[in-house]
């Protein structure tokens, strides 16, 4: 199957699934539930669902387990940008198109909805109806808690605001791209590697792949508030100039940023050669993470 084939498939299929549990919501808090619904659903890629369900069906994951883990992760993500967006940290207005969730819900619902998706991506991390067993459960919980807090996202945010007006190294650079959003991409890989009980060897190498495709992938994502279209991004292009961010671009220079972008990307492709998968759809995501538009 091609890639964007296969992103299809996972948008449909990860979007009807975290709708339905969305739905099934009781009506006590009805501004929440549609502010949830609003930062999960409208808009967004679902780059790192496409990333559980490659990796889970190239191991022989049931399609059953992977839909728990992508919408888990995706949970984790959405929540994420809503706080990302938010007049503490960004303070943008535009997301995926339409007004950010605390320019069109309020800040205090913003808040909550974030909290409450990091919750829900717990839940379905943790759910039974999955059939993993209760022990691949609880290393899913544990690859995503570990991937969504200090040691990653939260921490790669942290480290994101304390560059902003600042002159960072390099190096300091990419470990707060590897967390920010790095960290993330490896916890799809991982989880789509955990719903087949993967092998340690096999999980290594998926999760080299995963963290040189993550930076990649935030590095790109630094280039296009540069080179983006707003219509097209979906997000105000140079937000990052008027918060005077640390990315590669402002460190290292457009162009430069770029080939570095598409030299992590290849590294990543790389990797994968090592194993007797098919990993056709891996290769082609870490390539697109470098020649996308949006
Ligand atoms: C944007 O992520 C923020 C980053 C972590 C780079 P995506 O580019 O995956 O955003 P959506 O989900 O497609 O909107
Ligand atoms: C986002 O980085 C990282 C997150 C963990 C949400 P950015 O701040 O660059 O993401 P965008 O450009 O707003 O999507
Ligand atoms: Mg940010
Ligand atoms: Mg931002
Ligand atoms: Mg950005």
């Amino acid at each position: 199957m091609e890639l964007n084939e296969f992103a299809l498939w996972v948008k449909n299929r990860v979007n009807s699934f975290m709708q339905a549990r969305l739905d099934a919501f009781d009506a006590d808090a009805p501004a929440l539930k549609e502010a949830m619904s609003y930062g999960l659903i409208l808009g967004g890629k679902r780059s790192r669902p496409l990333l559980v369900y490659a990796t889970g069906k190239a191991l022989g994951a049931s399609d059953a387990s992977l839909d728990y883990a992508a919408a888990a992760v995706e949970c984790i993500h959405a929540y994420s940008l809503i706080h990302d967006d938010m007049p503490e940290m960004d303070n943008d207005e535009l997301r995926r198109g339409h007004p950010t969730v605390h320019k069109k819900f309020g800040q205090a619902t913003a808040l909550l909805a974030g909290d409450a998706l990091q919750t829900l991506g717990f839940e379905f991390a943790s759910d039974k109806n999955s059939g993993l067993s209760g022990e691949l459960r609880g290393e899913l919980c544990a690859v995503l808690a570990k991937g969504a807090g200090f040691s990653g996202m939260c921490g790669g945010q942290a480290m994101d605001l304390d560059a902003e007006g600042k002159h960072i190294p390099l190096e300091r650079l990419r470990v707060l791209h590897s967390k920010k959003t790095g960290a993330l991409i490896r916890v799809a890989v991982a989880m789509g590697a955990v719903c087949a009980d993967a092998d340690e060897k096999t999980k290594a190498v998926l999760d080299e792949y995963a963290a040189l495709t993550g930076l990649a992938f935030q590095v790109w994502d630094d280039v296009l508030d540069v080179i983006g279209d707003t219509a097209v991004i979906g997000k105000p292009a140079g937000s990052d100039e008027g918060l005077d961010k640390s990315t590669y671009p402002a460190l290292m220079g457009l162009e430069e940023a770029k080939l570095y972008a598409r030299q992590t990307a290849q590294k990543a492709q790389d990797k994968l050669s090592l194993l007797s998968l098919d990993t056709s759809i891996l290769k082609a995501f870490a390539e697109f993470t470098v020649s996308r538009d949006h």
